[in-house]
């Protein structure tokens, strides 16, 4: 029976970035069915909820969902979507590689990066958020578990055995959130131990950025708490050309999705210039998860190939081109 994938295309370059990597999958023979859903502000107009029963019952029936990025308006009353999809599906594992290519405007070559982020449990978890009666004191409760701390940095190592890497830096703030943070390092502590075939170390949150800026080339993986793993991973995105080439795979006991690091790039929505290298790398981390290793090989070298070459590609990477020209390029190739 065929592999089906739920497929939520999102908000803002959502639509045009997804259905780039669905030609690309599709191209590669990959031969999947999918499911569309709706999530965010078309689901609100559709089915008059953010997130309906019918999209979650998708999500859990196929196990996988490829996703566009969803608009979440500020201001109250709005949960996060995507915040709420973690926590109901416990994708307690958000890995975000970055990757240099030849040939973009980034200010770095040969990074090779992959951020693992706590996506369940810090100051993400939604708990105890209070607003004072006049609205001048607001509060919020980060919740550190050592399960959950055990979890990810279990993952992180056994993510970096899988796949060759070399050093794992736990990332925290122990020194002033004393309680959260020196939990989750204390538990680092513990879980190096038990590797000792990877090289482990710890940096605070602020020197790392700083780090992150000024010699890249030391990092390997980076495992930190939710917060702290949302930033520093838009930073590392930052030092191989953007947003645009930052995927992420959010990854639990049962289910997973993937998707891109950044949002629906109101800015350029509906312009035909948004990069859709994210959500292909997505697919690529998705086929990899569904033990489709020759596909996922296949739309990687065709990528390295269309970027390196500079063959249509998007104006953050340096080229004149569009979203759809840059998908012609890769469907030539492939
Ligand atoms: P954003 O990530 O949408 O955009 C930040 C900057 O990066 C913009 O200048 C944008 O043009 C550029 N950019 C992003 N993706 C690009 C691509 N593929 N190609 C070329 N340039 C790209 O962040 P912003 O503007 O802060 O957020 C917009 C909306 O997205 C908000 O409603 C936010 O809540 C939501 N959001 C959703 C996420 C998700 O669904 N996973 C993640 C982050 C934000
Ligand atoms: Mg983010």
């Amino acid at each position: 029976t065929k592999q089906r994938i739920t497929v939520i295309r999102g908000d803002g370059i959502g639509p045009d970035i997804i259905d780039s990597a669905l030609q690309i999958l599709d191209k590669v023979g990959c031969d999947f069915e999918y499911d569309f859903a709706d999530a965010g502000l078309v689901a609100l107009e559709n089915h008059g909820e953010l997130l309906p029963e019918e999209t979650l019952d998708l999500i859990a029936k196929n196990k996988v969902t490829l996703k566009g990025p969803l608009t979440t308006p500020v201001g109250e009353g709005f949960t996060s979507i995507n915040v709420s999809l973690r926590k109901k599906f416990q994708l307690y594992a958000n890995l975000r590689p970055v990757l240099s290519f030849k040939g973009t405007k980034a200010r770095y070559e040969n990074i090779d990066i992959v951020t693992v982020r706590e996506n369940t449990e810090g100051m993400y978890s939604g708990l105890g958020q209070v607003v004072s009666e006049d609205g001048n004191e607001a509060e919020a409760k980060s919740l550190i578990t050592r399960a959950g701390a055990e979890r990810i940095l279990t993952y992180a190592y056994e993510m970096a055995i899988r796949d060759g890497r070399k050093k794992v830096t736990a990332v925290h703030k122990a020194n002033i959130l004393k309680s959260t943070s020196g939990l989750f390092l204390k538990v680092a502590r513990e879980v190096a131990q038990r590797y000792p075939q990877i090289e482990s170390s710890e940096m605070i949150v602020d020197n790392c950025c700083m780090q992150l800026v000024m010699n890249p080339h030391q990092f390997d993986v980076i495992v930190t708490t939710n917060l702290f793993g949302d930033i520093l991973s838009d930073l590392c995105a930052g030092l191989v050309g953007g947003l645009g080439m930052a995927p992420g795979a959010n990854i639990g006991q049962d289910c997973a999705i993937f998707e891109a690091v950044h949002g629906s790039a109101p800015d350029i929505a509906g312009k035909n210039l948004a990069n859709p290298t994210s959500v292909i790398l997505a697919s690529i981390q998705m086929l990899e998860y569904l033990n489709m290793g020759d596909q996922a090989e296949k739309i990687r070298y065709a990528l390295k190939q269309v970027i390196e070459s500079g063959d249509r590609t998007t104006r953050d990477l340096g080229g004149e081109h569009g979203t759809s020209d840059f998908t012609q390029a890769m469907l030539e190739r492939l």
